[in-house]
């Protein structure tokens, strides 16, 4: 598909021509795409791989302000002939209703009353005490693999840790979890694709969810789920069908992301040797803060959200220039935003150190990724134990081997695989 198909490109001054997007190459590498479309049509109509037409936003200014505008609606409703909201997901229609009534998807002052409940239970207290369980989490992951002297990290690693630890966090009880694992890894093998598998599985954690929650309800713990349910605002709580939504958001916005996070963020590691060199001499002089800017400085690098999630437009708007119908939906993306030359210096430098770094990687307003402190935690233990552990790690296969997943949202490698000096 040619970006020039849109409305607002203009390849006739002389530059290189304008990039294929959504190939297999730009989902290898879609920056210089996004260079060029944030030079010439940094807000750009264009056809999206599943033939809906939407608005791609390049620039982090653009960027910045289209997340803030509260006239670009999360409801898919929003959508002028909505055929996206009915068919993309494939979850038969009272089941989606049910379940997809989350925060991602729903505006104030719905989207206020549910955020400020759920912000009452998943505190960043909560996070703080849960270091350990994550630490021991990922300590057992690495024992699982470290003998062999090789791993596909994102299947042995990345793809474990956080789906354990928001179980745990959630309070699914052990013998249960290796089920989410699975219906976590058909939601995402199938996304995109075929729809069967993903409607399977979100009625399956439909069910197992909102029968969770009655158990919980007459049996309260420390657990996410019973905190949720505790959760109250001016004597308001949130319903069953609401809480189940909640957990569902909880569980599958911080699924995939983190994955993401630990994949890109090692592959960009190993891809420079001079930052991981760095990273590994201030872990083992018992640093901490080159750790903490670094995981942001990946977030911004090669983040695992590439295009925030949907917005529709509620009323006309003009953004960059371009005039917005209503009904039109809007991509921002963050990756392209995140690698502007306007608001970064030396964009396309990996700068662990890099300290003037609001990056769009978790979104911007009131949208906000809810999970930061989670992800960030996950994110800096499972690097720093990696690069301690496994101080050797190197990829295993050429880096033109490495497949990327290609889908809209989420951009993520599908296998990394590693070898390393076995250790015990
Ligand atoms: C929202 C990124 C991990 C829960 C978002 C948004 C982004 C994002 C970009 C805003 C989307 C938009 O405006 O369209 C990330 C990244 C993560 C991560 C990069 C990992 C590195 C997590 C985790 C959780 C989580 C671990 C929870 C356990 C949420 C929720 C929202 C959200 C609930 C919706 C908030 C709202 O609409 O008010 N995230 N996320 N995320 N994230 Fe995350």
């Amino acid at each position: 598909m040619d970006a020039s198909a849109g409305g607002s490109a203009d390849p006739a001054d002389g530059s290189a021509p304008p990039p294929t997007l959504f190939d297999w190459e730009f989902a290898t590498d879609p920056y210089p795409a996004y260079a060029w479309l944030r030079e010439h049509a940094p807000v750009h109509r264009t056809t999206l791989p599943s033939g809906v037409e939407a608005w791609l936003v390049t620039r982090y200014s653009d960027a910045r302000q289209a997340l803030a505008d509260q006239r670009l609606s999360k409801n898919p409703a929003h959508h002028e002939g909505s055929a996206h909201a009915k068919g993309r997901t494939g979850i038969p229609g009272e089941r989606k209703a049910e379940l997809m009534t989350h925060l991602l998807n729903i505006d104030p002052p719905d989207h206020t009353r549910l955020r400020r409940l759920v912000s009452k239970a998943f505190t960043p207290r909560r996070v703080a005490e849960f270091t350990p369980r994550v630490q021991e989490l990922t300590d057992h992951l690495i024992d699982q693999f470290c003998e062999k002297g090789e791993a596909d990290l994102i299947h042995e690693f990345a793809f474990p840790l956080p789906i354990y630890a928001i179980c745990e966090m959630l309070g699914v009880p052990r013998e249960d979890q290796d089920d989410f694992r699975d219906w976590a890894g058909m939601m995402i093998r199938h996304a995109g694709g075929p729809r069967g598998g993903v409607a399977r599985a979100v009625k399956q954690i439909r069910s197992y969810l909102v029968e969770l929650i009655r158990r919980k309800r007459d049996d309260l713990g420390d657990d996410l789920i019973s905190g949720l349910i505790r959760a109250s605002d001016h004597g308001e709580h949130l319903t069953e069908n609401e809480a189940a939504a909640m957990c569902f958001v909880l569980l599958f916005a911080g699924f995939e992301t983190t994955i993401n996070l630990i994949g890109n963020g090692t592959y960009a590691l190993l891809q420079n040797p001079d930052q991981r060199e760095r990273l590994q001499a201030s872990l083992a002089a018992g640093e901490t803060d080159l750790l903490e800017t670094g995981i942001e400085e990946l977030l911004r690098y090669d983040g695992p959200v590439e295009m925030a999630t949907w917005r529709y437009a509620t009323e006309p708007l003009t953004l960059g220039g371009q005039d917005i119908p209503v009904g039109d939906p809007v991509l921002v993306v963050l990756a392209a935003a995140d690698r502007d030359p306007e608001r970064f210096s030396e964009p396309d430098t990996l700068d662990l150190a890099r300290s003037d770094n609001q990056h769009l990687g978790y979104g911007h307003g009131i949208h906000y990724c809810l999970g930061a402190p989670l992800a960030r935690l996950e994110g800096q233990t499972a690097l720093a134990e990696l690069l301690t552990r496994l101080p050797d790690l190197e990829l295993a296969e050429d880096p033109s081997e490495l497949r990327w997943r290609g889908g809209l949202i989420m951009r993520g490698l599908r296998a990394l695989p590693v070898r390393f000096t076995p250790s015990p």
